[in-house]
């Protein structure tokens, strides 16, 4: 395996350094340790700031010249990393970032789960720069056969070429959607297939990396639309575990389709593959804030905290799972 420790370019053979995909943890965690202390209160904004402020504090250790490309900006005008800012010690290769310090504001503020801090790392133009819009997205695990899953079929072939592939009848599938008014139509088609749902109130970066393991969180297909930034970050994810996705913009009014095009979009129809939207060496991070199905959530001690984190690169395939225990920098000085 090559590693590159020079700046990159637009390649696709460009090697990320492997100690960030270390680093990249230290970076969620920190976040998410942030977010954690203002869950359950209410509060979005605030969690949300905090985590801002947290990631933005422990990127800039990094010795990389990042960019910003996929913040959290222009939907929720929420207190941002915004895209374009400039992350890192500037010494180190140039890299594109996309990230979301508190992915499910509301789930932390309610303290429900599946709220986590996540972010992606990849050469210079690798990452789809999307507008913060919807997507629509599909999404399953891996070890299917290529093209199985195709965003212009009926939600029922779908679950049907799925149940297939599976060997199992479509009563047990499981597909996961955002619960939102605009669903009914697809959640209505969905159910009258025989397929169970689960439902989310928010967190579908989340929801799409849950098909990666189905045993685990019992979720097999995502459908539906979401932020478009959150699936270019689920493709990254995908990128580094396998699996398969397609989102294609919502590009639904004449505003849309002149800032789509003028990040680099001129067909606003497009349909992305998970490989489109995450080119060459991937670097993906999430620590849970919240409990999960996949991560639990930051762990509070008389003095220490305890994170879980997922870390994976795509070039390896190599996904570890970090249980980290730190000191509590709040209750140093306290007495044990
Ligand atoms: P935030 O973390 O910005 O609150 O996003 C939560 C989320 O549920 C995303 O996971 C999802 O992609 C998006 O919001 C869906 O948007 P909407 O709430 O407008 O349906």
């Amino acid at each position: 395996m090559t590693v590159n420790h020079a700046p990159g370019g637009v390649g696709e053979d460009i090697r990320l350094d492997r100690v960030l995909s270390i680093e990249l943890a230290r970076v969620t965690e920190r976040a998410a340790v942030a977010a954690a202390r203002l869950r359950g209160r209410g509060d979005e904004m605030a969690a949300d700031q905090a985590a801002v402020n947290a990631m933005r504090a422990e990127l800039n250790n990094l010795s990389i010249d990042g960019t910003v490309v996929i913040g959290e900006g222009e939907r929720d005008e929420a207190p941002m990393l915004y895209i374009g800012e400039k992350v890192g010690t500037g010494r180190g290769p140039k890299v594109d970032i996309a990230l979301d310090p508190l992915e499910g504001t509301t789930i932390c503020a309610k303290n429900l789960p599946n709220s986590i801090a996540v972010i992606a790392l990849a050469s210079e133009g690798a990452l789809l720069y999307a507008p913060d819009v919807y997507m629509e997205k599909i999404a399953i695990g891996p070890g299917y056969p290529k093209n199985l899953i195709d965003i212009d079929a009926p939600p029922g072939e779908n679950i049907q070429a799925l149940a297939n592939a599976k060997m199992v009848p479509i009563s047990e599938v499981t597909a996961c959607i955002l619960d939102r008014p605009r669903h009914a139509k697809l959640i209505e088609e969905v159910r009258a297939t025989g397929c169970a749902i689960r439902l989310i109130g928010d967190g579908d970066v989340a929801g799409v990396i849950h098909t990666t393991e189905p045993a685990e969180t019992g979720i097999d297909i995502y459908l539906g639309s979401g932020g478009a930034p959150e699936g270019v970050l689920a493709a990254a994810a995908l990128r580094c575990t396998g699996g398969q996705m397609q989102g294609r913009l919502v590009l639904d009014t004449r505003e849309k389709i002149e800032r789509a095009a003028k990040m680099g979009i001129t067909d606003p129809r497009r349909i992305y593959s998970h490989e489109d939207m995450a080119k060459g060496d991937v670097l993906f991070a999430a620590t849970g804030v919240t409990d999960g199905n996949m991560l639990q959530g930051v762990k509070f001690g008389r003095r220490r905290i305890v994170t879980h984190t997922i870390v994976m690169r795509s070039s390896s395939k190599t996904v570890r799972w970090i249980r980290a225990a730190h000191n509590d920098p709040e209750k140093f000085d306290l007495e044990m």
